[in-house]
């Protein structure tokens, strides 16, 4: 099996690269500068690990990836590129420029990158993205607003992106990593960066050649829109 990971410098990223090196995957990771624990892992892994670089709020950048890549055939193209934003500050008081770069980086920017790599995915092939539970709809208790509009818009593009014709047959997930102690996550988040990829690792296996759409948690369990 082969997969194409978009963000993987550190964080769930690298830490869901090192589950498919596990498994005896090839992959090719990305990341958009340093990536000292990216690189070690390419080091010990030669033959497995293979390094890109791609800074998905440049299209340019995304078009080259997909000319240097072409030809080749991935089981699996999973962006994993995000970013936060703080968490108290209502949207009314954001200001527009973060609103841009939390929208762009978290919900059009990554749908844009799987529209420029989906060739090369094959047609029983998995495309994912790690979503959020705070995109949920349906489980909103606050907080978190921008975030949580940038995830659930990344939800609706992704929507949108599978219902294309040229998606059918394939496998498109939408996953949540629970709350996990990242840069991103804190240092107060229940859950290792091990059990969360172990699990979504375990969760995109198990879906891949199914067909159709899924918003899932780690452990494999459906979210409510
Ligand atoms: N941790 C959690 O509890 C949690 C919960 C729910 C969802 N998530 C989601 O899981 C994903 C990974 O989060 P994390 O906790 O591992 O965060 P992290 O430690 O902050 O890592 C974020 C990753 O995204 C990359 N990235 C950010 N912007 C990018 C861009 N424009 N182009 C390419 N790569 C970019 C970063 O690369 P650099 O090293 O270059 O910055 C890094 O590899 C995100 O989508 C996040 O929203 C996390």
């Amino acid at each position: 099996m082969k997969a194409l990971i978009i963000g993987a410098s550190r964080g769930l990223g690298l830490g869901l690269t090192r589950q498919f090196l596990a498994r005896d995957w090839q992959i090719v990771a990305t990341r958009r500068g340093a990536a000292p624990g990216l690189e070690e892992a390419a080091r010990a892994h030669p033959k497995a690990l293979r390094l890109e670089q791609v800074d998905i709020d440049h299209p340019a950048q995304i078009s080259a990836l997909a000319g240097r890549l072409a030809g080749e055939t991935f089981d699996l193209l999973f962006v994993n590129a995000g970013v936060s934003s703080p968490p108290e500050v209502p949207l009314a008081k954001v200001a527009d420029a973060e609103i841009s770069r939390v929208l762009f980086t978290n919900a059009i920017n990554p749908v844009r990158a799987a529209e420029a790599l989906s060739g090369l995915v094959g047609p029983g092939g998995t495309i994912g993205f790690m979503t959020s539970l705070l995109g949920s709809i349906a489980q909103c208790n606050g907080g978190y607003e921008l975030y949580r509009v940038s995830k659930t818009a990344l939800n609706m593009a992704v929507m949108c992106f599978g219902a294309q014709a040229a998606h059918k047959g394939r496998t498109i997930l939408l996953l949540h990593p629970g709350w996990v102690r990242t840069d991103m996550g804190g240092p107060q988040a229940p859950l290792d960066i091990e059990t969360s990829t172990k699990g979504l690792a375990e969760t995109i296996t198990r879906h891949h050649g199914k067909g159709g759409i899924a918003y899932l948690d780690y452990q494999g369990e459906t979210i409510p829109w």
